[in-house]
């Protein structure tokens, strides 16, 4: 079977100390795929070295049948690969519909166009509705992104990733910083994005209990380097990651 995406022996360093170690990892197409690992194990630096944001070291990324490790993140981006980012990374002053309406001009073409003529464009308001909608925003379309409350802005980071229409979509912990009463909002609309539109997801996550509930595999990152992959049954079971990962050592984060 074709890998959606593949890093072959990917090394990325920091000022000489290594952040990934030669990393293997294939991804199938319609996969869901939950990144896990202590703080500092290279989890976002993954991300980060598929989305283009850091430069490898050594290794090679392969995405779609092309390799993509030498192009810029934009050029990434236009071959489907959309992110989310660790930090909710949205424009505070605009509205929750105009934060919407960016990436869904910027897909259809018409970049910022749509900002003079406010209103216009139907095919662009009827994206950011249907955005809206899908992810339980209508009644916030009008207002300020800064006065949303943290749940709602991962919410709506995610929604502004997905306007894109990406095939591959990388999210760095969506649930960070949410309240516990929250998170199962965000893995309900990550799992129903992912049954909806069949793209690949691999989201890094570290609730223990969204991951087994989300994640059809589980990577195990620690140190920079694949210390397991499987299944979240398969993975619990792990003799190595129960004593890096289960053992305490990542259970202190919260
Ligand atoms: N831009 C950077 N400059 C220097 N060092 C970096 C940079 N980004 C990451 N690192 C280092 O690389 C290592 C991996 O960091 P990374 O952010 O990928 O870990 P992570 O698994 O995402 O951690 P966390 O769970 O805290 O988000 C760490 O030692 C980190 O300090
Ligand atoms: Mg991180």
């Amino acid at each position: 079977m074709a890998a959606t995406l593949e890093l072959m022996e990917v090394s990325v360093t920091f000022g000489g100390v290594a952040a990934l170690s030669r990393v293997d990892l294939a991804i199938e197409e319609g996969e869901l795929l939950a990144l896990i690992g202590p703080n500092g194990s290279g989890k976002t630096t993954l991300l980060n070295a598929v989305s283009g944001q850091v430069r490898l070291a050594a290794g090679q990324i392969w995405y779609a049948g092309r390799r993509i490790d030498h192009l810029p993140a934009y050029q990434r981006s236009r071959l489907g690969i959309g992110r989310a980012f660790q930090q909710v990374n949205l424009f505070p002053g605009l509205s929750v519909a105009e934060n919407l309406r960016l990436p869904v001009a910027a897909r259809l073409g018409l970049g910022w166009r749509v900002w003079r003529e406010a209103g216009g464009y139907p095919e662009v308001n009827r994206a950011v509705d249907d955005l809206l909608r899908e992810f339980g925003l209508q009644d916030k379309a009008g207002v300020a992104v800064g006065s949303l409350a943290h749940g709602e802005k991962r919410v709506l980071d995610v929604a502004v990733a997905l306007a894109l229409r990406p095939r591959l979509l990388l999210l760095d912990e969506p649930t960070a910083g949410m309240a516990v009463e929250e998170v199962p909002r965000i893995a309900e609309l990550i799992r129903h994005v992912h049954e909806k539109t069949g793209i690949t997801v691999v989201v890094i996550e570290h609730r223990i209990d969204v991951v087994k509930a989300l994640a059809e595999r589980i990577v195990v990152l620690y140190d920079g380097r694949v210390l397991a992959a499987g299944t979240p049954a398969s993975i619990m079971a792990d003799k190595k990651v129960q004593e890096v990962y289960l053992g305490g050592l990542y259970a202190q984060r919260d």
